[in-house]
């Protein structure tokens, strides 16, 4: 079994639950959380147990079924997942899609396991049976999602000389998405067809998602990749060794302003300075028509001590001073191209982006 079938599972059928692959005991130790209780769930997302765009918006779907199981209405359990984490846009709307679909069912009396009449068209079966199969619809159209984005990233950097160095930050795999991943599942599928590349991946402060995740899904995968600090970009870049650099997005405004991993933006900058061309690979769902630009994308604060006392060590006086916003807004002249499970988003402005994804 690959590691994009362990990331995020529903066992069993309407009576079973949720298991996560723990992401924070990766990658010394492969274990799972079992979820039974919506506050397992929303625990796991604020704790990053779960995480990355795709695979929070797949947990919280099967997060609701979870809570409706346990006798909680639908809104109830939705406004409280959606307090978890505020930054990715595909929670709220996973979060939206199982509302409305549970709005297109009315509750037979006799309980939630009974039968119920559907409204206008809704689907048939019981409150439970119909939000479960709308969290594996979800599932698996995140898992499409993923393979189409791979197809088109692949076909856009099919050029790259034999060897070529792509710089990546964060985790962008099957550890982040229900299928193969976005930015990830493009150096996958590169890889698959025989393209001989070189990874770079940024260990990714202060959680180091990528020296933990990215470079073991690398390892699972036969890839090759050197692991360098976040400050050593600049200086691999200005040798010659980056020919690319491939990131995925929590959320992207109307006008293409991409909200990645807090340290994307100055990877993206350093990126325009070199004159290598930056990458954004993310499937329709993290996509916010609302926002005008990224100026009003809400960013995630997280607690001092992931600084302080990351990973069980002291790195800063007692009382030390913090600032820990989790994610950056990358502005949407410095990227080159938006991949998408739709296609690419080339050149990147809001009349392109509203042309593929819609209103
Ligand atoms: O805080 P995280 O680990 O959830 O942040 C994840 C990222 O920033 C990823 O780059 C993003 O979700 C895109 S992954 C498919």
């Amino acid at each position: 079994m690959t590691e994009q079938h362990l990331t995020v599972r529903w066992t069993g059928g309407i009576d079973g639950h949720l298991v996560l692959l723990d992401q924070n005991r990766l990658p010394g130790e492969t274990a799972f959380l079992e979820c039974r209780t919506v506050e397992d769930v929303w625990n796991a997302i604020k704790r990053l147990s779960v995480r990355g765009a795709p695979a929070i918006g797949v947990a919280a779907a099967y997060g609701v079924v979870v809570g409706v199981k346990e006798g909680r209405g639908v809104d109830e359990v939705c406004d409280y997942l959606a307090t978890s984490r505020p930054t990715a846009v595909n929670l709220f709307w996973a979060l939206e899609r199982m509302r409305s679909v549970a709005s297109r069912v009315v509750p037979d009396p006799g309980g939630l396991n009974e039968r119920t009449q559907s409204r206008d068209g809704g689907p048939p079966g019981s409150l439970v049976d119909v939000l479960l199969n709308e969290a594996r619809a979800i599932h698996d159209e995140d898992r499409q999602q993923c393979a189409a984005m791979a197809l088109h990233g692949a076909d856009l950097l099919a050029d790259l000389p034999a060897g070529a160095g792509i710089l990546t930050h964060c985790n962008t795999g099957a550890l982040a998405t229900g299928g193969d991943g976005t930015a990830l599942a493009v150096i996958f599928e590169l890889a698959r067809r025989g393209k001989r590349l070189h990874v770079w991946v940024d260990e990714t402060r202060p959680l180091l998602q990528g020296s933990r995740l990215t470079m073991w899904e690398l390892q699972q995968r036969d890839v090759d990749a050197a692991l360098i600090c976040d400050s050593a970009a600049a200086q691999v870049m200005r040798e010659g060794r980056v020919q690319a650099v491939i990131t995925g997005a929590d959320r992207i405004a109307a006008n293409g302003d991409t909200a990645n991993k807090i340290g994307t933006f100055s990877v993206a900058t350093l990126a325009r300075v070199f004159g290598i061309p930056f990458y954004v690979a993310a499937p329709t769902t993290t996509f916010d028509l609302s926002l005008t630009s990224g100026n009003d994308i809400p960013i995630e604060q997280r607690a001092a001590e992931e600084i302080t006392n990351g990973f069980g060590a002291q790195t800063a006086p007692n009382n030390a001073a913090v600032y820990n916003p989790a994610f950056d807004v990358t502005p949407a002249e410095l990227i080159a191209v938006i991949i998408t499970d739709r296609g690419l988003v080339q050149p990147v402005s809001e009349a392109n982006i509203r042309t593929m994804i819609g209103t």
